[in-house]
């Protein structure tokens, strides 16, 4: 069920990837549910595994930009985009090409395809002893915080999945930044690991995802809420709430994303915390205002999803 992230438990969750069973892997992002992203079966067995509603489309992660342009297609602004970030952090939303072999169901409709080439060691090495594309959305189960180390994966999905490869706990803990380049101005779905700004030096000014009905279903507001209540830009917890700090300072932290106010630190440590106070015996979660630079951008937009409920 749980295997270490070695040669023998590469082979191992490479060879279930390909008789089309499910592996959660650790990509430097957070922790992956994997399938072969060309069978519609293993597919929609990532989808029953996580409770998920089938209209929210899947990431495919691949070794390489060479094997992803197989699926969709990279104009020349999607390749300056592609070589100044992977393997990295980043999802590019592109057009599916016409011999596209990934399965329409990790699309959930759409003409288009997310795609990442993550840069976490492992999870390259399972790609390619699988020789596979994989369709991978965030190891958790639906409306629960992604997990950022291989025992979040077993409290959420423990008896439902084939494998978990423990590869320690995953260095940059959000998701990867989200971004749309079909349309003619590219649009950011997700904020992540890769700060908004970096990728605006890249693209020029990224245009915010349209108000009314989310083009990106992962944008919908329940996505990432803990079960207690959280308050935001708390500077003090109130009676039986816990307070999540940040930066120096706190005497009155029930914990601190980081002492020294870093952000990188943060998000790397921020959805440990939230399970952490989210199974304590507290009324609910206050949390410190977090500066909206860098990647406070991205914690910023999960903690507001946390807190509506
Ligand atoms: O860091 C990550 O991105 C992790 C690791 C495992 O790679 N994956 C992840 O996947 O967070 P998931 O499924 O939890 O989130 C994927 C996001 C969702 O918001 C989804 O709606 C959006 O990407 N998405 C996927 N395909 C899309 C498409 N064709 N058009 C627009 N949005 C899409
Ligand atoms: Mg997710």
């Amino acid at each position: 069920m749980i295997s270490a992230a070695d040669a023998d438990g590469i082979q191992q969750g490479a060879s279930l990837l390909r008789q089309g069973r499910l592996v959660a892997f650790p990509t430097e992002t957070v922790y992956g549910l994997g399938a072969d992203a060309t069978d519609d079966k293993a597919v929609a067995a990532i989808y029953a595994a996580k409770d998920r509603p089938d209209f929210n489309p899947l990431i495919v992660h691949f070794t390489d930009m060479d094997a992803a342009a197989e699926a969709v297609v990279f104009d020349d602004r999607a390749k300056r985009v592609a070589h100044a970030f992977w393997p990295g952090a980043l999802t590019l939303v592109l057009p599916r090409t016409k011999t596209c072999p990934i399965s329409l169901l990790t699309s959930a409709g759409l003409n288009t395809l997310a795609v990442r080439v993550p840069s976490q060691p492992v999870a390259q090495a399972l790609f390619r002893a699988a020789g596979l594309p994989v369709a991978a959305p965030s190891a958790n189960r639906s409306f629960s915080v992604s997990p950022t180390t291989a025992q979040h994966v077993i409290e959420d999905l423990s008896g439902r999945i084939d494998l978990i490869l423990d590869g320690g706990p995953c260095p940059v803990g959000l998701e990867s930044t989200v971004i749309d380049l079909s349309t003619p101005i590219p649009t950011l779905l997700r904020p992540g690991g890769i700060a908004t700004e970096e990728i605006e030096a890249v693209t020029g000014p990224l245009a915010a995802a349209g108000e009314g009905a989310p083009k990106s279903p992962g944008m919908l507001s329940r996505h990432y809420a803990p079960c207690r209540p959280v308050r935001l830009n708390a500077t003090a917890p109130r009676d039986g709430e816990a307070y999540l700090a940040f930066g120096p300072g706190f005497a009155n932290a029930t914990m601190n994303l980081s002492e020294r106010g870093n952000l990188n630190e943060a998000a790397a440590a921020f959805f440990a915390m939230l399970r952490a106070l989210d199974r304590n015996d507290f009324s609910g979660i206050a949390v410190a205002p977090i500066p909206e630079r860098g990647l406070g951008r991205a914690i910023n937009d999960r903690l507001r999803r946390a807190a509506t409920q």
